[in-house]
Parts: C-alpha cells; structure tokens; sequence
C-alpha cells in the first residue's frame, strides 16, 4: 500500500504553497491517497489567491475532498490509518484551535487525532507580526509533538520566480511527513 496524506487549506495568505504541496504529493509514485479539506476562509483565500476552487484541485489525481463540517470523515478517527497532515498555510485561528485540544472542525479533529496517535504533524503558520498567543501557541504544538514550520521560503536555491519559492518550500514540508524527493534546488554544498 502507498503513503495516504492529509492537506489542509486554512484561512490565511499564500494558499499558493498548499497547492504546490497537493501538486507534488499527487505527483509522487510513492502516495496513493492525499484527502484535502478546506476551512470556509481557506477557500475564500484559494479563490482569491490562485483563482482556483476546491473542486479544481479534488481534480487532481488521487486527491478527494473532506468535508470541513463532517466530524465524522474518515480523518476524524484514529483508526483510520494515514502516514501525516499538513495545513499549509495554518491561520492563527486554527493553531490556537489545535494547541487548546478544540476539536470543532474536521481540521481541528484530524489535527488533534495526529497528535494523540503521534503521526506527523506539520502546521505552517502564516501571520505576522505574532503576538505572545500565537508564540505561546507555537510552543504548545511543538512540545506535543507537532513540527511548527511558518510560511519562510528560502533564497539560497536561487528562484527564478514564485513558483520557485512555493516548490522550494512545498518540498520542505514532504521532507517532514516522510515524503523525500529529489529535488534539483536541494544545497549541494
Ligand atoms: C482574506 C483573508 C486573509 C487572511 N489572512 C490571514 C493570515 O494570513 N493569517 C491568519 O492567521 N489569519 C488570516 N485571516 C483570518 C482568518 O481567516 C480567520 O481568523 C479565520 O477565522 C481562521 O479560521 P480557519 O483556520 O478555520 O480558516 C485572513 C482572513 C481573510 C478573510
């Protein structure tokens, strides 16, 4: 059986880089199921972003949707079995939801089951400048187990453009799930 992910879309800037991660996981060989879910800001900041819809990227191979509202998708259980979840990008809000154990949404609950059954956890926070919450926040997550990976794309791979920056990055958060690819922007020293 191949790898099975979960992405999630949340309500704040650079829903661009969610994308190019669902673009690579969907591309790999080596994943046979990414479930997507979209928090109704993280949709309303797709459109407006990148033009697309969920329905455009559930297109994608091997990509189906989750229900934000659905607390009883499949993700919300730890008997299902998935190899990680990344949201990406992760508002204040859904961090704060996540280090306070507020399992309201599926993306809260699917986040807070990863948690508790200690699957990878990757939230890439996006808001700036932070104030204590969000740091405090931070720490939480981190010290129950959570990788905290803010929205900080590198230059040293020399982008030639944005799409540069978000693929950079994207590989990044698979490198912390356990999806490693060869990539041509990897430092060789
Ligand atoms: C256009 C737009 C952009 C936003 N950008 C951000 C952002 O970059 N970071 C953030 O933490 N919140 C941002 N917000 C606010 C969150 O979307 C809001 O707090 C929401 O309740 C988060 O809930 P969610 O995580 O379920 O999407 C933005 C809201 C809108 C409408």
């Amino acid at each position: 059986m191949g790898l099975r992910f979960t992405l999630a879309i949340t309500g704040a800037s650079g829903s661009a880089f969610g994308v190019a991660a669902l673009r690579r996981m969907s591309a790999s060989p080596l994943v046979d199921q990414v479930a997507l879910l979209l928090s109704p800001t993280g949709k309303r900041c797709l459109l407006d972003e990148t033009g697309l819809t969920p329905k455009d990227l559930a297109a994608l191979p091997k990509v189906s949707l989750r229900d934000e509202r659905d607390l009883g998708a499949d993700i919300s259980s730890g008997s299902h079995r998935h190899d990680g979840m990344a949201i990406l990008p992760c508002s204040a809000g859904a961090l704060g939801r996540i280090a306070s154990g507020v399992s309201e949404t599926l993306v809260s609950r699917a986040a807070d089951v990863c948690l508790k059954e200690r699957r990878p956890l990757v939230l890439c926070l996006r808001e700036t400048p932070l104030n204590r919450i969000h740091l405090e926040n931070m720490l939480r997550v981190h010290d129950a187990g959570a990788v905290v990976m803010p929205i900080m794309p590198g230059f040293y791979s020399g982008p030639k453009g944005l799409d540069d920056l978000f693929d950079t990055f994207a590989t990044r958060v698979l490198d912390q799930l356990g999806l490693p690819e060869a990539d041509s922007r990897r430092w060789k020293g």
